[in-house]
């Protein structure tokens, strides 16, 4: 051993002597995601100059990926030598590791170069940040003595990004493999064709590159701002064979497999720009400017397969991946309907419809590539219609088609936009940067569990694991990207790696805000949302009391009632606090020494229904039961802009019965509902409602409305107990419309009775 770790040992002893508080002080891992079993050890373990590594050669990737963080970030360089060993160990399951720090050496054991990867991913999180950016400049780094044995719940694992709607320069593609690899996740899905962009360079059809990968303007602001503003600057580019190639290696050296999506047949917008003969119409039409979903899409020729059969042909010989993403969602059929070529091949193929006619188009590319040894990975929408023989579901659409295709035996990846959609708005803050809509805060991601409920044990292995979207139309920058990745990126590692059972939120926001040092070390810009504060009204008993929370530990909530900011001088929250009028709550969360995070905010309308019995004739979808129908009369209006907060109820396709009891005949003169209307995503507010008290009934109906939230006010002026309201929904989505064909979801919020 080395003189100077003798001499540090030497020290440690007499200082286990002399300071038996500090001898005895294990540094708890913070590691994220959680491993499956960590054992402590009350010593440490020191590199420095004099260390040696050592490693098998089937583990070379690993042991060089460790010895050249370990150099890149500190002024240490490893010698040949036993003290750090990377050891084949059979008997471990693929992706599985067992790391062992003692105070002589590090030892890690995995029987592939992965699982030895991941070992490395958990060492790394017990070296100081300051490794992470060479800013490290002491000659040893001391590494808590530890046992970790380690292995993932799930086999896919994986992120996605958009790269069509806002394109990201090869580098922050790198940063963005980085960071999924060091959260022990294994797959990115490149996102690389669709209406507004094509971004991967195919020689055969050089226009794909002059024309497809521009489009002349984007859309400012929202898509439900009306009128449509553009900003007028040309916007685009794409990814050469080389820079893919680059992409391909570098995550391969971190063992994460790049599964390119080219889309089809649908979101084929900018492709059929370029070559109009490849659709229905042979009209010519632009690479689209704003976002949402075209009708312009493949007509099923043999010119139309013979471009994806080359089109393909390129992507294999650039990624190696088993799977290929065939896209195949939000394809609408107004253009098959009335194409001679498309109505002539549904009756010759004995077809029924339409969405045959999308499963016959989807099933003959999975031909093609079956015959090149792939398989197909496709949107849910590939259910339509009948099942491609061997492919793979991606459930977005809520977890039913994820359900459906694990019944009938094929495999399936969990990405349900109630839990998996990052392009959501993760914070009930009306200052958020502004994105798509709903809202997928950090709880919610945490919480996911990618086996749907309807499934037995048999049927849940078909479900291979989870992956997080990013859809970038409202993520223009990098920064920006990496706000609304991190750290619902880091809850979703937890999701597909950690053992359901060992899940617990609190736990993990508190090695969140540990780990944001981390972030910050690597220069990953991440939304800070641990200390905000969350607010409930409890009734009981007639009586109403407003009751705070915040995640993290050893901090204080201080508030004020009058309006004013609070301060570091304001009552400090200790139990709920009792309403009995309408108020306005303002609180924060506080250190010994300032406010941290933002000031909540919370007016509550101690209107004529608060506190009163409420019941609905159903319950709502369960990726959107809010607080339950409580939550409709307590006080508490939910976001104008986002439909997925507590304050929001959500039913997919049914009409809603409400039935309120005011305990007793009230005056009532007006009543209020709030309706979203976020026809994006799916979402309608009715086109009329009834309201029915004990001796009257009203009848409303609504114009269709292009706002977000449709809040309308009615004059009442009757004495009344009971308050009925028949909500039916609004239906199927209309042609032309995003998710046409389907039901439309129903969100109701605040009911106020004044
Ligand atoms: C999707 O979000 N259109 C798959
Ligand atoms: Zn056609």
């Amino acid at each position: 051993m080395h003189i100077k770790k003798l001499i540090a040992l030497f020290i440690l002893s007499l200082s286990l002597v002399n300071c038996k508080e500090k001898s005895v002080q294990i540094i708890k891992p913070q590691i994220i995601p959680l491993p499956d079993a960590v054992e402590l050890m009350d010593s440490f373990f020191s590199i420095d100059e004099s260390t040696g590594i050592t490693y098998d050669d089937n583990l070379k990737v690993s042991a060089l990926f460790l010895k050249d963080f370990i150099e890149s970030g500190s002024p240490i360089h490893l010698k040949e030598g036993n003290d750090i060993q990377f050891k084949l160990d059979d008997n471990l399951k693929p992706e599985g590791y067992v790391l062992t720090v003692s105070k002589e050496g590090i030892t890690i054991k995995a029987s592939t170069d992965q699982g030895a990867f991941y070992a490395v991913q958990t060492l790394r999180q017990l070296m100081p940040v300051s490794i992470e950016n060479g800013t490290f400049s002491e000659d040893e780094i001391n590494i808590q003595a530890v046992t970790v044995k380690d292995q993932p719940q799930f086999k896919y694992r994986g992120m996605h990004l958009d790269v069509a709607r806002h394109m990201f320069s090869v580098d922050f593609i790198k940063k963005y493999i980085d960071a999924l690899s060091m959260l022990k996740m294994n797959t990115f899905h490149w996102h690389l064709t669709d209406d507004q962009g094509w971004r991967i360079e195919i020689k055969k059809y050089p226009k794909l590159q002059e024309v497809s990968a521009y489009r002349d303007e984007t859309l400012v602001g929202h898509y439900s701002d009306q009128p449509h503003q553009f900003d007028g600057k040309r916007y685009g580019g794409y990814y050469t064979q080389e820079e893919v190639k680059e992409i391909v290696q570098y995550a391969k050296a971190r063992f994460v497999t790049v599964i390119p999506e080219i889309e089809m047949p649908g979101h084929a917008q900018a492709a059929i720009a370029a070559y109009p003969e490849l659709g229905c119409t042979d009209e010519p039409v632009e690479v689209a400017k704003k976002w949402g979903v075209f009708e312009e899409i493949y007509c099923p020729n043999q010119k139309t397969f013979a471009f994806l059969e080359d089109v393909l042909d390129e992507v294999l010989e650039l990624f190696p991946s088993k799977y290929i993403h065939v896209g195949g969602d939000e394809a609408p059929k107004t253009r098959w309907k009335n194409c001679v070529h498309c109505q002539g091949l549904i009756k010759k193929e004995g077809l029924k419809d339409e969405h045959h006619l999308q499963s016959y188009f989807i099933t003959k590319m999975e031909a093609y590539l079956n015959s090149k040894g792939r398989q197909i990975i496709g949107w849910d929408e590939i259910l339509e219609g009948g099942l491609a023989p061997n492919a793979t579901v991606m459930s977005w659409r809520g977890t039913n088609g994820a359900v459906e295709a694990a019944k009938s035996g094929h495999n399936v990846v969990m990405t349900p936009t109630s839990h998996c959609y990052f392009d959501y708005y993760q914070s009930e803050n009306e200052d958020a940067p502004l994105a798509i809509g709903g809202f997928l805060p950090l709880e919610k991601v945490y919480g996911f569990n990618p086996i749907p409920e309807e499934l037995t044990t048999e049927e849940s292995k078909y479900v291979l694991g989870a992956q997080g979207n990013i859809w970038t139309e409202y993520i223009p920058t990098e920064k920006h990207l990496e706000y609304m990745a991190f750290p619902r990126m880091l809850a979703l590692s937890e999701v597909v790696w950690s053992k359901l059972k060992h899940k617990d939120y609190k736990d993990f926001v508190s090695r969140l805000e540990n780990f944001h040092q981390r972030l910050d070390a690597l220069d990953i810009n991440y939304a800070n949302h641990l200390y905000e504060i969350e607010g409930d009204l409890i009734s009981d008993e007639g009586k109403s009391y407003y009751e705070l929370k915040t995640l993290t530990e050893g901090k204080s909530i201080r508030y004020t009632l009058d309006g004013s900011e609070p301060t570091i001088n304001s009552k400090v929250y200790e139990s709920k606090i009792p309403i009995t009028e309408s108020s306005t709550i303002k609180a924060a969360v506080f250190n010994e020494e300032k406010q941290l995070g933002e000031t909540f905010t919370q007016h509550i309308n101690y209107h004529k229904a608060v506190g009163a019995k409420i019941t609905i004739d159903k319950q709502p979808h369960k990726a959107y039961s809010g607080s339950g129908a409580e939550g409709l009369i307590n006080g508490i209006s939910g976001s104008d802009s986002r439909y997925g907060d507590k304050e929001w109820l959500g039913f997919w396709g049914e009409d809603i019965l409400i039935e309120i009891d005011l305990g007793k005949e009230k005056i009532v003169n007006t009543i209020e509902t709030r309706f979203h209307n976020g026809q994006g995503q799916w979402i309608y507010s009715p086109k009329e409602i009834k309201i029915i008290l004990d001796e009257k009934e009203f009848d409303y109906v609504f114009w269709d409305i292009g706002d977000l939230l449709l809040k309308k006010e009615y004059e009442i002026n009757t004495k009344t107990r009971y308050i009925k309201l028949v909500i039916p929904n609004y239906g199927t989505i209309p042609e032309g419309k995003q998710g046409a064909g389907n039901k439309a979801w129903t969100f109701i919020d605040e009911i106020i009775v004044n």
